[in-house]
């Protein structure tokens, strides 16, 4: 959600954290601030805007100092408003902090505070550790203990960094990620290795419930007990640095377009990963399915894919839902948690549920450093590279590709699923941006988009209302073609615009009887089919592949359609409004 950063070293800080908060901008983005400490003092600015916006009002990389810390803040607590952008002071402005995560007693230590004379600023849960940080440091004298002690008082998941007026940075994990980069002769601490991988790909991933300082005599990691402890410097995967747009206008635009390699690629370096997973299933009594919303989606393909297939049933839960239903999972059972940045809590919190009744746990992630990786038993890697525009796109196609694999193999190949020709194809979709862009144009002005699909190309209209709302914001809904009479018939009528995926499978001849049904009320028709029909009042060509691939390949002219169509509406495809990429909130 938020993203947390701190410098120190020998070079100026500012503009360092700048150019890491901007690379980090995906996780949250409606305000932004730096705090650096400069000849003994503490000097912050902050404001309303993505990073290029704020750094250009308030010139935050202009500030002077070799120690620093930042934040791009994804409202929870407070409105989006200066005073409740991070970094926040304490009252007497000689610690400042930024935070990500939710302090869930804040109010409680808040009016602890007030009573003893500290006044806040701002409507943020964060503003708590600043003041609780110097209530502690006042009575101690010492930055160490006061973390202990300011630690031992926070509920709920955090990290933060604090930055002391000797110029001392502490920094602390609880349940949020934080990564610390070892340069030269500098440190960065980090939310993501995105935030630092320009200046070192050397890195250490801090444990949960474990503690920084960084001051003139070096790094030391403690954990909460304040017991020093080893670390190990890992090498980050060079391949973070590609996350560049490059020619693309956006990030959106340039993963869309890179997915004839990355499914092509998906699983590629864990095939021993998929194997046992395979051979787990097989033994399993009960499978279990999770994620949230696009991998969500990918879980509802593979209960398709798996029954179809494999005779084999896994039962699709979505990950925010668990909780409300803890016993629904059997002792003993397998969960597979699928995870483009495996850090969304609402995954981990579905993964801590499943564990409490011994399940085990198998995971489909991107990010082979996260937290849900460290959570599981086996791990399967998307492998498609960064994903930096908010809206899944490439890691959907990955996490499909790899369910293919798996469902291939629990059916003794009976799938053999031909990812060249999947690929040929997607190609082939994408050379098609003119006829797109000109929907796109037309959809512009209609409020009501409903998506259509029967048996497996149901998840897929799903995933393609969702990717409607979050790149245009125009209400989007994916209906299983044989319920249209079920009630959503009521709501055709000629403003409205209804998308069809009609694949030449088993479900062709009964979802064109329902696009007869819509065309008679006078809703206009987006066909995306291999085979053209006159009822279509726009035919969206996809190429034919085996039965089994379309759910593969029909979703890559939705993904384009919702870009264009953002584009046609002044909206930013990379960092749709409201929405972070890796919701580590629950
Ligand atoms: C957020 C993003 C979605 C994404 C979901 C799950 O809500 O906006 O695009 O599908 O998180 O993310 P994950 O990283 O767990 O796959």
């Amino acid at each position: 959600m938020c993203s947390i950063i701190g410098y120190y070293g020998n070079s100026n800080a500012a503009p360092i954290l700048v150019k890491g908060l901007r690379r980090m901008e995906y996780r949250g983005y409606d305000s932004v601030g730096i705090a650096t400490k400069s000849n003994n003092q503490i000097l912050v600015k902050k404001g309303v805007g993505k990073v290029d916006e704020v750094n250009n009002m308030f010139h935050l990389d202009k500030l002077p100092g070799n120690v620093g810390l930042g934040h791009t803040r994804w409202a929870t607590h407070g409105k989006v408003t200066d005073a409740n952008a991070h970094p926040h002071s304490s009252n007497s402005g000689k610690i400042a902090i930024v935070h990500n995560g939710i302090i869930e007693n804040f109010s409680e230590l808040k009016a602890e505070l007030q009573k003893e004379g500290y006044t806040f600023q701002s409507e943020t849960d964060s503003e708590v550790i600043a003041n609780l940080l110097q209530k502690n440091f006042d009575d101690t004298s010492d930055i160490k203990s006061s973390i202990r002690a300011t630690i031992s008082r926070l509920n709920g998941h955090y990290a933060f960094v604090a930055m002391f007026e000797n110029g001392t940075l502490a920094a602390a994990r609880y349940h949020e990620p934080l990564i610390v980069g070892v340069g030269e002769d500098d440190y960065f601490l980090s939310s993501d290795v995105l935030g630092f991988i320009e200046r070192t790909d050397d890195a250490i991933y801090l444990d949960n419930g474990n503690f920084a300082l960084i001051d003139p005599s070096g790094l030391k990691l403690y954990n909460f007990e304040g017991e020093l402890i080893k670390y190990n410097i890992t090498k980050v995967s060079k391949e973070f640095a590609d996350a560049y747009k490059g020619d693309y206008a956006h990030y959106t635009l340039k993963e869309i377009s890179e997915q004839p390699d990355t499914v092509l690629k998906a699983g590629e370096n864990t095939q021993d990963a998929i194997t046992q997973t395979i051979d787990f299933i097989k033994h399993a009594k009960t499978v279990y399915i999770t994620g949230s919303g696009t991998s969500y989606n990918a879980a509802l393909v593979a209960k398709y894919l798996m029954s179809k297939y494999a005779k084999i049933k896994i039962e699709p839960i979505i990950s925010s839902e668990l909780p409300h239903d803890p016993e629904s999972i059997e002792q003993n059972s397998i969960l597979i948690a699928i995870s483009q940045s495996g850090e969304s809590a609402d995954v981990l919190e579905a993964v801590r549920i499943a564990k409490n009744s011994n399940a085990k746990v198998l995971s489909i992630v991107n990010l082979l450093t996260s937290s849900l990786v460290q959570e599981s038993s086996l791990v399967i890697g998307m492998n498609c590279g960064p994903e930096i525009g908010v809206a899944a796109t490439k890691s959907f196609t990955s996490q499909l590709a790899i369910l293919y694999k798996i469902a291939d193999g629990l059916c003794n190949g009976c799938l053999k699923p031909d990812f060249d020709k999947a690929s040929k194809a997607i190609s082939k979709i994408l050379s098609n941006h003119s006829k797109i862009k000109k929907i796109a144009r037309e959809l512009k002005e209609v409020s009501d988009i409903y998506i259509l699909g029967r048996g497996i190309n149901y998840p897929i209209a799903s995933e393609a209302a969702l990717k409607l709302k979050e790149l245009t914001y125009i209400h989007a809904e994916g209906i299983p073609g044989g319920e249209l009479k079920h009630g959503p018939l009521a709501l055709m009528d000629s403003n409205v615009y209804v998308v069809i995926l009609n694949p030449d499978d088993s479900t062709y001849n009964d979802t064109l009887t329902s696009a007869n049904e819509i065309k008679a009320r006078g809703a206009k028709i987006i066909g995306i089919s291999d085979k053209k029909s006159d009822i279509y009042d726009h035919w969206i060509e996809i190429p034919k592949v085996d039965e089994s691939l379309y759910p593969l390949i029909e979703i890559v002219p939705i993904q384009l359609l919702a870009y264009y169509c953002a584009l046609e509406k002044d909206a930013d495809p990379d960092y749709p409004r409201n929405l972070a990429k890796s919701v580590t909130v629950r």
